[in-house]
């Protein structure tokens, strides 16, 4: 017999309310009960970065934590809000622009690594983007293109808000 527990998450600026086992991680959650699939599950212990979220705007791994423990704190993932999201769009469109996205099966989880960097520093330096992509691991594009997209949505948005 499994216990559920009511929860609510607040996902992208939407409220779910939801029962679910008090051990399922947001990961599980997102994915299986949610049906929210652009989060994607990898390695399953915190080593590959593909299951990345946005949590109070701070890039966790999203199977290393209790979906529980997420109840009260805004999460973002890769789909964005209902409303769409001119950064995270911009992120995408310069990862397909400067080939970063082969596979793509570590591109959401670089894309919100991404949007959790710009948010805080909107133009970063190499040494600081490669910094910010530790612990996501790629095994196609050797990172160089992933680099050079990253750099590219820093110039875009720099430009789209100089507008
Ligand atoms: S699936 Fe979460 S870090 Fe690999
Ligand atoms: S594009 Fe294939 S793992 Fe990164």
């Amino acid at each position: 017999m499994s216990t559920l527990v009511a929860v609510t998450l607040q996902i992208n600026g939407v409220r779910h309310d939801i029962e679910i086992q008090p051990w399922r991680t947001l990961l599980e959650v997102l994915r299986e009960t949610l049906g929210m699939t652009g989060t994607k599950r990898s390695c399953g212990e915190g080593q590959c970065g593909t299951c990345t979220v946005l949590i109070d705007g701070q890039a966790v791994n999203s199977c290393m934590y209790l979906a529980i423990e997420a109840q009260g704190k805004a999460i973002a993932t890769i789909e964005g809000p209902p409303e769409g999201d001119a950064a995270l769009q911009q992120i995408q469109r310069s990862f397909v622009a400067k080939g970063a996205v082969q596979c793509g099966f570590c591109t959401p989880g670089m894309v919100v690594a991404t949007q959790a960097l710009l948010s805080h520093n909107p133009d970063p330096c190499e040494d600081e983007i490669r910094e910010a992509l530790v612990g996501h691991l790629c095994r196609c594009t050797g990172y160089v293109q992933i680099v050079e997209a990253i750099q590219d949505a820093a110039s875009q948005l720099a430009n789209k808000g100089g507008e």
